[in-house]
């Protein structure tokens, strides 16, 4: 089969310029069940020949074994991978579930150092705020991170899962090139603040979560289809009577693919983009898979288009999802706002 290169965008005003979808790497070392080494390397080298160039990562992900996995191919293809990584979230190995949020300056300064280290790489070229600390001033925070990029250890600066008015704060501080958050056709309490402050200031909209966590796929519908130590099984939308429901959701997007000769992926993936046209920004999604196989549906989904009236079909959908997207919505940028 033959995959057609994706069309590239800028990330920011002057990040560089990447294939319309990256690819999340978070998967091939954490939270979602079983992995397979060599085929998550496969994937890497796939997804590049196929015009993926934004490779997404942070220090947490498989406490920090998802850097070390990436970096001897980022390093491979230096000139032509642009890498994301993240602090903030701090974790225990003894305790899995444990979430610490950490965004003082000497906190940063260390993450970054230990990430660096991890890749194998001499600079990072965009680096996020995975969560925000609201005790700590965006002065200092973001402060700590214009910092590094003056050290040359850091290109762009990025945050996540933060609302409008923090990243106009945080903007004002330093240029942000990308905003990262969850936003999917059952994920839009971004369209509130977040993305129209991002639209007006120029900063890129990097969607994760896609396909929310592979629950628009299809592939699953209930949590107890998933491994033990999934992390989706702890998440409100995949457990019980909200599975059930949230399942019945899916029915106008299995009626479009269907119709379309397409799969539920690739109209989940087109809905993001053309979303983003609506609001006037640049988004770039990051799909997350740990498989070859997938990659020449999510990047054909780049340039699917749906009709006015398919978009229309799927406008209630987000309105009626029974959950929350996390245990502790206090992580997101909602808990904010
Ligand atoms: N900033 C943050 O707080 C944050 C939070 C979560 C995630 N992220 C980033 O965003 C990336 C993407 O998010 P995500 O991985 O949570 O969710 P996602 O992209 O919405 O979904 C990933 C899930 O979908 C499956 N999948 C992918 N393509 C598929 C296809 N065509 N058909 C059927 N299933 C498919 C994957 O399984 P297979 O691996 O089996 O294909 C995986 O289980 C992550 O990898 C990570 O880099 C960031």
């Amino acid at each position: 089969m033959t995959v057609p290169v994706l069309p590239t965008a800028r990330l920011g005003t002057d990040g560089p310029f990447v294939g319309v979808q990256g690819l999340g790497c978070m998967g091939m070392s954490d939270f979602y069940g079983p992995t397979d080494r060599p085929e998550a390397l496969a994937t890497l080298d796939a997804a590049l020949e196929a015009g993926v160039t934004l490779f997404d990562t942070a220090d947490a992900y498989g406490f920090g074994r998802n850097e070390e996995l990436i970096g001897p191919f980022v390093r491979a293809n230096r000139d032509r991978v642009v890498l994301a990584t993240k602090f903030a979230v701090e974790r225990k190995e003894d305790d899995p579930s444990h979430r610490g949020i950490r965004n003082d300056p000497a906190y940063i300064r260390a993450a970054v150092d230990a990430s660096l280290r991890r890749l194998g790489v001499d600079e990072i070229d965009l680096y996020y705020m995975h969560r925000r600390d609201p005790a700590v001033p965006l002065a200092d925070s973001v402060g700590t991170m214009a910092e590094l990029v003056r050290a040359g250890k850091v290109r762009q600066l990025g945050l996540s899962e933060v609302t409008g008015a923090e990243l106009r704060e945080a903007y004002a501080i330093h240029p942000i090139a990308a905003l990262q958050s969850e936003w999917s056709v059952f994920a839009r309490d971004v369209e509130r603040t977040a993305v129209p402050a991002a639209a007006e200031l120029g900063v890129a909209f990097v969607p994760y979560s896609p396909l929310g966590r592979g629950f628009l796929t299809g592939v699953f519908q209930a949590a107890e289809q998933l491994a033990a130590d999934d992390v989706r099984r702890t998440q409100p939308r995949f457990t019980g009577a909200n599975a059930a429901a949230n399942a019945e959701l899916l029915a106008p997007l299995r009626e479009i693919a269907t119709a379309r000769g397409v799969t539920l992926a690739q109209v989940a993936l087109a809905w993001v983009h053309q979303r983003a046209e609506v609001h006037g920004l640049t988004v770039v999604p990051i799909p997350g898979t740990r498989k070859r196989s997938r990659l020449a549906e999510n990047t054909a989904a780049a340039t699917l288009r749906l009709t006015a009236e398919e978009l229309a079909r799927l406008e209630p959908v987000a309105g009626e999802v029974a959950g929350d997207r996390y245990p502790d919505m206090r992580f997101t940028q909602v808990g904010r706002e």
